[in-house]
């Protein structure tokens, strides 16, 4: 599918996100796990988050969606799920392979789980070290890359020192040591989302953080839940840097999820100039919920380095668009992580800019990109990856004439229906 973006003068309104890409699959999984049924109000739409349903269904789990995104869980127990009758199938989807590993190597029964081309290329040694570790046994594509045949078993706690920052790989080892007798210890180097931990001590686990380990003890009783997803931040994240790369704009984007793990984007926008009130704050299920309101600012430059990379790291594609349109420009370090997502994102990135005339220095490990750039009319490419076409597509409102992008689908995996949204609040130059 090709999508065609006109440049916008102004944006206006209000935004509703989908519900929290990264929650969403902690929710679903974790609500498997429980014993009797959890409703999950605001569940992701998105093609990632329904993957990890289909495999919780293929586990032998029920699982009814309804109106207004709810979700409605019938959990089985820790000891609940039955051995799939094919390979369980990923998708796209990173989070759901990795952390849905963890769980399936304590099963009693060996299962397949691989996915689509992309997620096909994706490193998967960063869990199966640690989990061959606690005793189970999987194999991969080349002794690193899905499809993963897993061996389950009996799992022994481990003590794990992350050698990269992953909150999926983290996820994975905690809900691994949901099944281990004993206490399972995860040793972060970089504070990374903490939704996991968050979720599994609402479900009833017993879950300790204490400068920078964390520690879950094993065979807790999880019990059911009354959930409600907040708004992903990170799909926000288009909507903020939209507002600030065309002629004019006030916009509000409702009910997102403001966990203190995830909102370095807001601090790190506001130290660019970037002007975003948050209100109405909440609190729901232990996750932080409340409403943004953005308006057209003077932008100046920004650095993401160090701690700050692995924070940012769902959002530098769109800060890159930001960089490009701001005072001074953004210059990106130590985010090689950006090298294995859904695609190179330093590649697509370049590729993309190239083509729309921007320029961008690109370096093992991040990105520089000069302020004042100017995007002209051209014909882009998702590549495949959610964020660079929604990314792309926020640089087209501000492009000196109209733009395409092709395999613009690719944006639901987070968030069907980006581009209505997008139209919704853009006045067209030509109107
Ligand atoms: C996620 C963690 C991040 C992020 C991904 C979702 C999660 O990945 O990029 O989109 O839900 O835990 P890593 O933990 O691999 O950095």
């Amino acid at each position: 599918m090709v999508e065609h973006i006109s440049p916008a003068r102004a944006l206006s309104g209000a935004v509703a996100l989908p519900g929290d890409k990264s929650i969403s699959h902690r929710y679903g999984m974790l609500a498997s796990l429980a014993e009797g049924t959890s409703r999950i109000r605001n569940y992701s739409i998105g093609a990632d988050c329904q993957s990890t349903l289909a495999c919780m269904r293929a586990l032998g789990i029920a699982i009814e969606t309804g109106a207004d995104q709810t979700v409605v869980v019938h959990g089985n127990g820790l000891d609940g799920l039955s051995a799939p009758a094919d390979m369980l199938d990923a998708g796209n989807s990173g989070s759901t392979i990795r952390m849905l590993s963890g769980i399936l190597a304590a099963q009693p029964f060996e299962s397949g789980i691989g996915g689509d081309e992309s997620l096909s290329k994706r490193p998967m040694q960063r869990i199966m070290t640690p989990l061959a570790e606690m005793g189970a046994r999987i194999e991969a594509r080349d002794g690193k890359y899905p499809p993963l045949t897993i061996t389950g078993g009996p799992l022994k706690p481990i003590e794990y020192k992350l050698p990269v920052a992953s909150a999926q790989v983290k996820s994975c080892l905690l809900f691994a040591g949901l099944f281990a007798s004993g206490e399972t210890a995860v040793v972060e180097p970089i504070r990374t989302r903490d939704h996991s931990e968050i979720a599994l001590r609402e479900f009833g686990a017993e879950v300790s953080c204490n400068r920078g380990t964390i520690a879950i003890q094993g065979r807790p009783r999880l019990k059911p839940l009354e959930l409600y997803v907040p708004g992903d931040l990170s799909s926000a994240a288009f909507f903020l840097v939209a507002s600030q790369v065309v002629g004019e704009s006030d916009l509000v984007i409702q009910g997102v999820g403001l966990n203190p793990t995830r909102t370095a984007l807001l601090d790190f926008m506001a130290g660019m100039g970037v002007q975003v009130q948050v209100l109405d704050v909440q609190q729901t299920n232990g996750e932080l919920i409340g409403n943004l309101r953005v308006r057209k600012s003077r932008v100046r430059g920004g650095l993401v380095e160090g701690a700050l990379a692995a924070a940012l790291i769902d959002e530098l594609p769109a800060l890159a668009v930001l960089g490009a349109a701001s005072d001074d420009g953004l210059a990106v370090r130590d985010a090689a992580e950006l090298r294995v997502k859904e695609t190179d994102r330093i590649a697509t990135l370049a590729e993309n800019f190239a083509r729309i005339g921007v320029r961008i220095e690109t370096r093992p490990d991040g990105f520089a990109v000069p302020g004042r750039q100017r995007f002209h009319a051209a014909e882009l490419d998702s590549f495949g990856d959610h964020r660079i076409a929604m990314a792309f597509a926020v640089a087209a409102l501000a492009a000196d004439g109209p733009c395409t992008i092709r395999d613009a689908a690719a944006a639901s995996v987070s968030f069907p229906g980006f581009f209505d949204t997008l139209r919704q609040i853009a006045a067209s130059t030509a109107a």
